[in-house]
């Protein structure tokens, strides 16, 4: 085993570390010798005759789905739908004429998503699905397959196989662009050696996190994709360090949440989203004023922040749509470091399955 940690101290933090391969290894396949996005011609044709997007799955997988239905309904015009799978399966899901799903499960073999699989065939709705296991059971069932190429994940808590999920998800909304395409792929392009840049700064956010571990209660904010990664932010850092983290969309914060914000919680607000900084500014003040701790994520060269953070993490400049694959990676590693600050095994939390096959 301690080989096939090559020198890290557990499988999470490498396959933190190797997810600027795993993005390149996987965008790489969809791009023709002129840098131009190709895609299997059928795969293709299911998806641009699709008129509305079913996308499910569960855990990570499923906010893989939420994010992309941002991106996609803003580039491509297109209505997305997202579903959890294990709410799916059980659900009057009503067909949608020119209805395409897409399923999205690391393994290929989570039960609920399974299920949904079967459920929607039986409607017959037309199914793609987005996995990290070549022959796994959604691979053999789908229409169609389509792989992410992040190499084995072995670690419980999704890391690259959540990226990689975003990285296809981006490209094939950029496939169904109706305006930018050349500043999307541009952007698609630079997410490798971006996530490497991030990474190099990994001890900025070990260094927080050996500060705040200790914090009952954190809370993720953020609008758009940004409250789509604090989901997944707050269900990294429950699942590895257990402490209390919850996500809201910022714009809740007044319908609840801030009745349980006091000294002892962390902020995390994620502010990618320029027409948006005020608002998330005004919701970092109101957190502050009840005593709460800070850390602003957000781009290089953003200031908006500055004299309302505790902590500004900053990442590289990137399309605001496609931040999502750089935001989660701080959380990644801020999950990870609390998590082996508080003595835990970040590689087998506990009560948590690497795949869910039974019910
Ligand atoms: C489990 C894992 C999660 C994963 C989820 C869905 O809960 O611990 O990391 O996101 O299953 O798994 P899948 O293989 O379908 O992506």
């Amino acid at each position: 085993e301690a080989a096939e940690k090559c020198g890290y101290e557990h499988f999470m933090l490498k396959e933190i570390c190797e997810q600027p391969k795993a993005l390149g290894d996987t965008l790489r396949p969809k791009l023709d010798k002129q840098g131009k996005l190709v895609f299997p011609p059928d795969i293709e044709s299911l998806i641009k005759g699709a008129s509305h997007l079913l996308i499910t799955g569960c855990g990570t997988a499923y906010h893989a789905a939420m994010v992309a239905s941002y991106v996609i309904e803003q580039v491509a015009s297109i209505p997305v739908e997202v579903v959890i799978a294990s709410e799916l399966r059980y659900k009057h899901h009503i067909r949608k004429e020119g209805e395409v799903c897409i399923l999205i499960s690391q393994s290929g073999e989570t039960a609920d998503t399974i299920a949904a699989l079967r459920m929607l065939k039986n409607l017959g709705i037309p199914t793609f699905a987005i996995t990290n296991v070549v022959g796994c059971t959604l691979s053999r069932e789908a229409d169609k397959v389509m792989y992410t190429n992040a190499g084995p994940e072995i670690a419980v808590a999704s890391t690259k196989a959540f990226t990689t999920q975003l990285l296809s998800l981006f490209a094939l909304a950029t496939l169904l662009a109706k305006a930018e395409q050349l500043v999307l792929l541009e952007a698609l392009q630079q997410l490798p050696s971006q996530a490497q840049r991030l990474l190099d700064r990994q001890e900025d956010i070990q260094r927080f996190a050996a500060n705040q571990f200790n914090k009952t209660k954190v809370f993720f904010m953020g609008r758009l994709v940004d409250y789509a990664i604090s989901l997944e932010s707050a269900l990294k850092l429950k699942e590895i360090s257990y402490t209390h983290s919850e996500a809201f969309a910022a714009g809740e914060l007044k319908h609840g949440p801030i009745a349980l914000v006091d000294t002892s919680t962390l902020v995390v607000a994620l502010c990618t989203q320029p027409s948006l900084f005020a608002k998330m500014d005004s919701n970092i003040k109101e957190v502050k004023a009840r005593g709460a701790t800070a850390l602003v994520i957000t781009f290089e060269q953003v200031h908006t922040f500055d004299e309302t953070a505790d902590m500004i993490f900053r990442i590289p400049q990137t399309h605001p749509l496609f931040s999502p694959i750089l935001t989660v990676m701080v959380s990644q590693l801020y999950a990870y470091y609390c998590s082996v600050q508080k003595g835990n095994d970040p590689d087998k939390p506990r009560n948590l399955a690497k795949s869910v096959t039974v019910e």
